[in-house]
């Protein structure tokens, strides 16, 4: 059973069981999906029409560049976009000896951040928004080695649910994956439009781990994301690991490796660090337990600023989990507007459904 709540005239879907029970709201019917925002993305790539492009038309070169209007995909109703989320999830689950049974759910988040992550807040270039990443200048970016695993992964997926825009799938392939991997819930909102090839991003728009904290601040101002932001966004690294054959950097951050957590703050904080350089000719951060951090995760305790956050969630995994949710929507959906009526919608993981 699914609820609908208005606040603020805008939608909010919770489809877990959890969120649903606190609403007390009314039902969902079919009739709530007649908006406006259904305009008939068919996820066409060719899809030229200038829609998506709110226009700049009658403003001033040094007016705020135009924001890309979401468009949700015809007659879908938040029902449909879980079941992709489940379709997702149960695939994780089957397919999970990939990289050493840690599976492919941090991959998947990796995806949806670099997807997200050539978004430029002084053109609104890049982001989520056009699901570039599907085409080959940026799926063969270097600094997206090894996400063509995750890509592969989703194909299936996009086979069963054509409908779906590429920015969507993306995107949602990493809440999916945190929510699977006991993160927060992610109020995520559907309605990202594939955009041509010649609106892919140029390649160099994702961050060079060799560096401190003057450039991380200096990278993350593309976005808008302040210290806290950048801070709670790289404890994403206790998921997963680094692949030398990827990045040119090799091991884990943290045991829990397909856990969601705030392991990350804690071990940068309490391991004896040395660093070492990789075989690659990398610098890299190793401990005695075997886990590893990179210069830019290094930079986090170097930096007062930063420092103080990476000791807030060290000591508080709620805070984290508060403020990795609110950053993390915010980087997935840079640039975009979502016209009212945009259902936002809380998926209900796999185990909940089965309650
Ligand atoms: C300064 C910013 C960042 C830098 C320089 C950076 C760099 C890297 C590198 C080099 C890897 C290793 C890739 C490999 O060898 O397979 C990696 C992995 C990963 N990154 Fe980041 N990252 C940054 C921020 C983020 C953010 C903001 C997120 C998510 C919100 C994220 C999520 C991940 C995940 C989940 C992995 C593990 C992937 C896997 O296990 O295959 N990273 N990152």
């Amino acid at each position: 059973m699914s609820f609908a709540r208005i606040v603020n005239r805008r939608a909010i879907y919770f489809l877990g069981s959890v969120a649903a029970g606190a609403t007390g709201a009314a039902g969902l019917a079919s009739s709530d999906f007649n908006g406006s925002f259904f305009n008939g993305n068919n996820n066409n790539p060719k899809n030229n029409g200038s829609s998506w492009w709110k226009g700049l038309a009658g403003t001033s070169a040094a007016a705020a560049p135009a924001l890309r209007v979401a468009e949700v995909e015809k007659g879908k109703t938040p029902e449909d976009f879980q079941q992709v989320y489940n379709a997702i999830a149960k695939k994780i689950i089957d397919d999970d000896e990939y990289d050493n049974y840690i599976g492919y759910g941090p991959v998947l988040v990796r995806l949806s951040w670099h997807s997200a992550g050539t978004f430029d807040k002084n053109d609104n270039s890049g982001g989520s928004y056009g699901g570039t990443y599907r085409f080959p200048k940026e799926t063969n970016d270097p600094s997206n080695k090894g996400l063509q695993n995750a890509k592969a992964f989703l194909e299936p997926i996009y086979e069963q649910f054509p409908w779906i825009s590429h920015g969507d799938l993306y995107t949602l392939g990493g809440v999916t994956a945190l929510q699977e991997m006991q993160g927060p819930k992610v109020p995520w909102r559907p309605g990202r439009v594939d955009l041509p090839e010649s609106a892919t991003p140029e390649n160099g728009r994702l961050p060079d781990a060799e560096n401190g904290a003057d450039y991380v601040r200096n990278f993350f101002k593309r976005f808008g994301f302040t210290d806290q932001e950048v801070v709670a966004l790289i404890g994403a690294h206790a998921l997963g690991k680094t692949h030398m054959a990827n990045s040119g950097y090799e091991g884990p951050w943290g045991a829990a490796t397909n856990t969601f957590s705030n392991e990350f703050f804690v071990n940068l904080l309490n391991e004896q660090w040395k660093k070492e350089k990789t075989e690659a000719g990398n610098s890299q951060y190793n401990s005695p337990s075997g886990f590893m951090m990179m210069p830019t995760d290094f930079a986090l305790k170097e930096d007062n600023t930063y420092l103080k956050y990476v000791k807030k969630y060290a000591e508080n995994q709620d805070v984290f989990f508060e403020d990795f949710k609110n950053a993390y929507k915010k980087l997935l959906e840079n640039g975009i507007e979502f016209p009212e009526g945009t259902p936002t919608i809380v998926f209900k993981t796999l185990d909940e459904q089965e309650q």
